[in-house]
């Protein structure tokens, strides 16, 4: 069985115990409630290094006033069995109480990243993301750790704070998994209606438009945001929050596609309560 550890000096102590006998620590941070996707990046993680440590927080300080954290859904036990399946040696679920005592002040913001696409709809939430994540590095102290593409500005957001503040850890970033459909797994799908989850499906197929259009040549990026846009509305109740091409290096919206590099196809939709997010990055030639 992985071992749970509830206690933030414990995991420290296991964790300093482990790099002094020269094992390399990999982590793979969570909210939990695990589905296929966050097994990949365990999966990963055990390829990448001896000692897979998971963490499940689901962290307060990246939800915003109205935002689902009291629903959340929440299943250690669970989460602690398909963990060790993967490959964990060490669940991390730290209490809040001890992640964020009286007197917590201390904040970490990525500027500029944080205000486009997700940091737009959601003021704060990578202020939140990345402290907990620093903090978690921290307390593991790992080699290397996982993140899924499935959060590309999560992705920007961590890679740019790691540079930033000089951190010793190798990110490593995985694909999306994605349902038989082609639906991004996500915790967040455990809320939707039979209905919602039908047309859901729609999400991944406007992205797989864009990258069509993209390799048919289109180069404009609003006649790309309008077939996207037509087709969500046309096959779901979906209401668009954004839907967006960029630079997938910066982040910065486009209005053309340019030859060479890489775009980032991005999106969030809301069905009913459930605000779902979803992107592909597509290759530019010629
Ligand atoms: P959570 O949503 O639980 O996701 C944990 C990790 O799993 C993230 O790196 C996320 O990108 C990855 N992931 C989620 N769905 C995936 C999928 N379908 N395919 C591949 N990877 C997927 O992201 C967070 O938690 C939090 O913001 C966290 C980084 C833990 C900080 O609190």
């Amino acid at each position: 069985m992985a071992e749970l550890i509830r206690s933030i000096d414990e995991m420290h102590r296991i964790a300093a115990d482990l790099r002094q006998a020269g094992r390399r620590i990999g982590v793979v941070p969570t909210m939990g409630f695990l589905h296929d996707g966050h097994l990949a990046l365990i999966r990963e993680a055990g390829r990448r290094s001896d000692v897979v440590i998971t963490t499940v927080f689901v962290n307060p300080t990246q939800f915003g006033r109205g935002e689902d954290f009291e629903r959340y859904p929440r299943d250690l036990q669970r989460d602690t069995t398909l963990a060790e399946s993967a490959g964990t040696t060490f669940v991390f679920a730290p209490g809040h109480r001890a992640v964020y005592p009286e007197g917590y002040a201390t904040f970490v913001e990525v500027t500029g990243l944080d205000r486009v696409l997700e940091g737009k709809s959601r003021p704060g939430h990578f202020r939140g993301v990345a402290t907990i994540v620093l903090k978690l590095f921290n307390i593991t102290v790992p080699h290397c750790a996982l993140f899924g593409q499935k959060d590309a500005q999560q992705v920007a957001v961590i890679r740019r704070m790691v540079q930033d503040l000089n951190m010793d850890v190798e990110l490593i970033i995985v694909p999306t998994v994605r349902e038989r459909d082609g639906l991004a797994m996500s915790s967040r799908n455990a809320y939707l209606k039979e209905r919602e989850r039908q047309e859901a499906r729609v999400l991944h197929r406007s992205l797989q438009l864009a990258a069509t259009r993209i390799r048919e040549g289109v180069r404009s990026c609003p006649a790309i945001i309008g077939d996207m846009t037509a087709l969500i509305t046309a096959e779901s109740s979906g209401q668009i929050d954004y839907v967006s091409i960029a630079d997938a290096g910066t982040l910065g919206e486009l209005s053309e596609i340019r030859a060479g590099g890489e775009v980032l196809v991005s999106l969030a939709v809301r069905f009913g309560t459930t605000r779902l997010i979803d992107n592909v990055v597509v290759e530019v030639v010629g």
